[in-house]
């Protein structure tokens, strides 16, 4: 698989970043149809005690998921769970199924190993992927993000949030996604009202366990609203991060420039500073994504004070051998630091 990946990489990155990812997933897709889905399943999987965790009521063979974003229609967990990941996140979806944004509208910066989106939350839409988690046969824990409908204004976002859920009852764990910055209205939805409503629904609703997205711009105060909406409403978790608006000045690729959120390794400082920053301060755990791509970025998150750790620009960089290798050498990390499981080095640096 890393050989095959190494060889169609320089292909794969020729073509425009969709059609690549669309290519991809047909691959995935068609490999998940094969009798080769248990062998590459037990080449892949790192079986290790001291990498297994517990979180929101669910069991996980190894801390590192697939992000929101990169199965938005839940075709693909028993493919992601062979390649060794220990969890996946499918969605975000909406209650309609939508179209996104104009293409194009997904860019490589490979020179900054990141990618720039404004899909504008395409989907098959809550009732189809519903339809599918619950035909879904795959033994790590599937997860969902739910997002806000394009067309809905705040005001409706509660109910609008409720209909999605109702439709993927079917999941282990769902996420509120109210921190995508491609869709309209998305800045209105964080403020503490919006995000109460909004949870207080899902709540209502029956959606547990339920997690809260963060973005990595957001103020300090609506990160503290934020934190105090998990006790207040008895949340499970949070995730940190979603994409930023900002542009690091370091950034070297010429398609910096263009509108939407950055993902990839620009991302992991600040979204690790989050980790440390809402681990401190909320007693669920947290999951850190952004910038993932090596053992030692996993690592840092954990320290930091995340529970599991997820990823989405590292597969695209790294290959589909990226959660095999980073759950290999994760081990020899927590063998070097003395750690006798991932959940003694989880924190150990959130007051850094
Ligand atoms: C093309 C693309 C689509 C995404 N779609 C979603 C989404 O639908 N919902 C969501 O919460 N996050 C979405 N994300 C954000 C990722 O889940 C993740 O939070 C972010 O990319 C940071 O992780 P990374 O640096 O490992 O990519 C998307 C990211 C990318 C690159």
């Amino acid at each position: 698989m890393e050989r095959v990946y190494s060889t169609l990489k320089p292909l794969l990155f020729r073509l425009p970043p969709e059609m690549a990812h669309r290519l991809a997933h047909a691959g995935l897709r068609g490999f998940q149809r094969t009798p080769l889905l248990d062998p590459v399943g037990d080449r892949f999987a790192v079986t290790d005690d001291r990498l297994e965790t517990t979180a929101f009521g669910l069991s996980f063979p190894n801390p590192v998921g697939v992000a929101a974003g990169f199965d938005k229609n839940a075709h693909l967990p028993p493919a992601l769970a062979a390649l060794g990941f220990g969890f996946v996140e499918v969605g975000g979806v909406t209650a309609e199924p939508q179209a996104g944004n104009p293409r194009p509208r997904m860019f490589r910066l490979p020179e900054d190993e990141a990618i720039v989106n404004r899909m504008g939350l395409n989907n098959d839409g809550a009732t189809v992927v519903g339809d599918r988690l619950a035909r879904l046969d795959v033994d790590v824990p599937v997860g969902v993000n739910i997002a806000k409908s394009e067309d809905v204004p705040p005001g409706e976002a509660p109910a609008d949030y409720r209909r999605s859920y109702e439709q993927v009852t079917g999941a282990d764990l769902f996420v509120v996604n109210i921190s995508c910055p491609n869709s309209q209205g998305f800045a209105a939805l964080q403020s503490y009202d919006s995000m109460a409503a909004i949870v207080s629904e899902l709540v209502d609703a029956g959606a547990s366990p339920l997690l809260v997205k963060l973005s990595p711009d957001l103020p300090e105060r609506a990160v503290t609203d934020a934190v105090s909406l998990v006790s207040e409403f008895d949340l499970d978790g949070v995730v940190a991060t979603n994409t930023t608006t900002e542009r690091p000045r370091t950034l070297e690729s010429p398609h910096r420039a263009e509108a939407g959120g950055l993902s990839g390794r620009p991302i992991e400082p600040r979204a690790t500073e989050m980790v440390r920053y809402v681990s401190r301060r909320v007693d669920v755990p947290v999951v850190g994504v952004g910038g993932v791509a090596t053992a030692e970025d996993a690592y840092r998150k954990l320290r930091a004070g995340a529970r599991l750790v997820q990823l989405y620009t590292g597969l695209v960089y790294r290959g589909p051998s990226i959660a095999r290798d980073i759950n290999r050498d994760l081990l020899e990390l927590l063998e070097a630091d003395g750690f006798d499981s991932l959940e003694a080095a989880v924190g150990v640096d959130a007051e850094a």
